[in-house]
C-alpha cells in the first residue's frame, strides 16, 4: 500500500488530507512537530509527501527547505506543496513566503505538484452563528471547501500524471454575504483596529500585523479564485456553502 507523509498532518488541513488518502486505500503518515528531530526517518518508505507549513510561519522558505532536504534523504519521490492562491502578492508577507517556498519546490530536483487554495469556507462559521469579518462583506472570493481540497490533494498525491502542475483551487465563487445567506447567518463587519484589540490581542506583533495586512488586502481586492481546476480535478461540481449542524 502507498504510504504518504503529511507534514502538518495533525492540523485541520492535514487531517482532512489523511482521511481522503485513507478513503483511497493509501496509508497516510501524519507528521507534526514531534517528528521534526528525525524528519527523514519519519518519511522513509513514503512514496510521496504533502507539505503543509504552519499558519503564518515566520520563515516558510526555510521550513519548506528543511522538508525538501529530508524528503530527498528519505528517498521520497514526489512532493505536493500546499501553497495559497495569489502567492506573489507583495502586500501579504505570508503569501510571499509561500511564493518563495514554491520556487524552492520547483527547483528541488524532486517531482512536484503545487496546490494554491483560496480562503477556506471553513474559516467562517457555517453553523448559523453570526459571521464577523474585518473587511467588507461584498469582497470577491473563491472559497475552497476543505473536503474538496483534501480530495484533490489525494488525487495528485497518488497520480504521477500531476507532476509539474500548479493548480489554483476554489470550490465556490462569491462573497461573505453569499455564504451568510446560504447558511442563514447574520453578519457583522468588525473594524480591523477593534479586531486587533480583541481577537488579535493574543497574537504576537508580527502575526497581528500580517493578518491586518491580509484584512486590508481583502477589503481592497478580496481573493478571487476560479473554480474550473477544482471542478475538473474532482470530476464533479464542487461543494457550495451549506449550513452544518452541530450534531
Ligand atoms: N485557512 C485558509 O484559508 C488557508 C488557505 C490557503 C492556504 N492555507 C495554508 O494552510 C496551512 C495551515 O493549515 P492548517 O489550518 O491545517 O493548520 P493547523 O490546523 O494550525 O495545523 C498546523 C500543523 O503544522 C504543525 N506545526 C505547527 N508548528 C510547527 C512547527 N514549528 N514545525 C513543524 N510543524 C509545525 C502542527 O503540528 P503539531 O500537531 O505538532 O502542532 C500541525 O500539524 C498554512 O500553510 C496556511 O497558509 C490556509
Amino acid at each position: 500500500m502507498t504510504r504518504v507523509g503529511i507534514l502538518g498532518g495533525t492540523g485541520k488541513t492535514g487531517r482532512a488530507v489523511a482521511r481522503a488518502l485513507a478513503a483511497r486505500g493509501a496509508v497516510p503518515v501524519p507528521l507534526g512537530r514531534a517528528q521534526w528531530p528525525d524528519l527523514s526517518g519519519a518519511l522513509r518508505g513514503c512514496a510521496a509527501a504533502y507539505l503543509i507549513a504552519p499558519n503564518l510561519h515566520p520563515d516558510e522558505p526555510a521550513h519548506v527547505s528543511a522538508i525538501l532536504a529530508a524528503a530527498r534523504a528519505a528517498g521520497v519521490g514526489r512532493v505536493v506543496h500546499h501553497s495559497v492562491a495569489a502567492p506573489y502578492a507583495p502586500d501579504l508577507p505570508h503569501h510571499l513566503g509561500k511564493a518563495r517556498a514554491e520556487d524552492l519546490v520547483r527547483r528541488s530536483g524532486l517531482a512536484w505538484t503545487i496546490l494554491q487554495p483560496g480562503a477556506y469556507l471553513q474559516n467562517l462559521p457555517l453553523d448559523g452563528s453570526t459571521i464577523v469579518v474585518p473587511y467588507r462583506l461584498d469582497a470577491p472570493f473563491g472559497f475552497a471547501h476543505l473536503d474538496d481540497l483534501a480530495e484533490v490533494a489525494a488525487t495528485v498525491l497518488l497520480d504521477e500524471a500531476h507532476a509539474g502542475a500548479t493548480y489554483e483551487l476554489a470550490s465556490w465563487r462569491g462573497d461573505v454575504s453569499g455564504v451568510a445567506a446560504a447558511v442563514g447567518a447574520a453578519t457583522e463587519v468588525l473594524d480591523p483596529e477593534e479586531w486587533a484589540r480583541t481577537d488579535g490581542a493574543g497574537l504576537d506583533e508580527r502575526q497581528r500585523s500580517w493578518l491586518l495586512a491580509m484584512f486590508a488586502y481583502y477589503e481592497a481586492h478580496g481573493l478571487p479564485v476560479g473554480t474550473v481546476p477544482m471542478t475538473t480535478l474532482l470530476g464533479r461540481t464542487p461543494t457550495a456553502p451549506a449550513r452544518v449542524s452541530d450534531r
